[in-house]
């Protein structure tokens, strides 16, 4: 990256001093990363954000809805800056406030939205995240989708129970079939773009999980003829994959887990073994300079290319005009939440925090 602009992101921020707190997703880029105070997941991050309450801003490298949920987290008392307002998750905007809300009416007319609990992914909007905690459901992250699912199955009474699990098709399917043991039988994929989400009523009184039809854009091009072609082209190669990918992939892989799962499995790992990985570029190149000399083989799933574009939105340029106008005491990009939704979306954040 261009010296001059790293030299200027390294005086503001020395200027800035405890002032600012900056926060890395696993998919920033490396010129960004290296100015993350801390880097982690989703969870980790919204964790960390709440973690460092002298620091007047936080600066969030990584996308829209990571950068609210700072914001709820810790209750608009730190300016939660994101240095580039376009980077936004396709994933999250499959999901608006008025679907959600006609979604719930749906369930409501068939009957069963006394016996459906919303479990919705960090990759949401505060609005989604609103309506999860009015309706006394839960976040989850790709690192903890279990364990909301579970809390989730054991609001209510045994077999009557339901979850609407939004916006992300494939982890909630993910996380049903392989963690808790349903059936691909037990899930319906809600779409909101027909009517009734293109479900009758008894279909949706005999399923257990609801998804929401959304995906990821990057993730879902993962394919089985990725993980076929990448088995002959590495022999003896272990595949790893984000549980955004699709069900047939994970099922075709070795390994499934979070970001910070990925990095975990690599660090223990022996010398000598290989690795195919299935989630973002940024991550992958980045653990396959980290592995190089450790003689661990981490090749990318896929032979095309797959940044998120978005997360790349957030380049360094964006980063020092950011760190440069905050030195100078001007508060750019700040991403705010309004109270009443904050009000809801923390309840349902903070039951995520507090899952057992
Ligand atoms: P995690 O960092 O929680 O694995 O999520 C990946 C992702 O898609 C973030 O947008
Ligand atoms: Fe959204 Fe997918 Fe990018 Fe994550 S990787 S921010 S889910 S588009």
């Amino acid at each position: 990256s261009d010296p001059h602009l790293v030299e200027r992101a390294r005086a503001a921020k020395a200027k800035l001093g405890d002032k600012v707190f900056v926060l890395g997703h696993h998919y920033q880029r490396d010129e960004v990363i290296e100015f993350a105070d801390v880097t982690g997941d989703s969870f980790k991050l919204a964790r960390d954000a709440a973690d460092r309450p002298e620091a007047e801003y936080i600066v969030f490298c990584g996308v829209h809805f990571m950068a609210e949920s700072a914001d709820i987290l810790t209750s608009g008392r730190q300016q939660v800056v994101l240095p580039d307002l376009a980077a936004g998750c396709s994933m999250a905007d499959m999901a608006s406030a008025e679907q959600v809300a006609e979604c719930w009416d749906v369930l409501t007319e068939a009957g069963i939205a006394d016996v459906t609990v919303p479990v919705s992914y960090m990759n949401s909007s505060a609005d989604i995240k609103a309506f999860t905690g009015r309706h006394g459901g839960t976040i989850c992250t790709s690192s903890n989708a279990e364990r909301a699912l579970r809390w989730a199955f054991a609001q209510g009474d045994g077999a009557q129970q339901k979850v609407l699990f939004l916006p992300d098709q494939h982890l909630g399917r993910n996380t049903a079939v392989r963690d808790l043991g349903m059936s691909l039988g037990d899930c319906v994929v809600y779409n909101p773009h027909k009517p009734n989400g293109g479900l009758t009523a008894a279909q949706l009184r005999d399923a257990r999980v609801i998804l929401w039809r959304g995906h990821c854009s990057v993730h879902g091009r993962f394919s089985l003829d990725s993980v076929a072609e990448v088995r002959e082209r590495v022999p003896g190669v272990n595949v790893l994959v984000h549980p955004e990918c699709r069900n047939e992939v994970v099922e075709a892989a070795d390994y499934v887990g979070s970001t910070e799962y990925i990095i975990r499995t690599l660090d223990a790992a022996p010398a000598g073994s290989k690795w195919a990985i299935g989630t973002e570029l940024n991550l992958v190149r980045r653990l396959a300079n980290r592995y190089a000399d450790q003689d661990k083989e981490v090749v990318f799933l896929d032979r095309t290319v797959c940044f998120c574009s978005t997360m790349n939105r957030i380049d360094l340029p964006h980063l020092v005009w950011a760190l440069e106008s905050l030195a100078e005491g001007t508060v750019v990009n700040r991403i705010e939440v309004d109270k009443e939704t904050e009000k809801f979306a923390k309840l349902a954040l903070e039951q995520m925090l507090a899952l057992p």
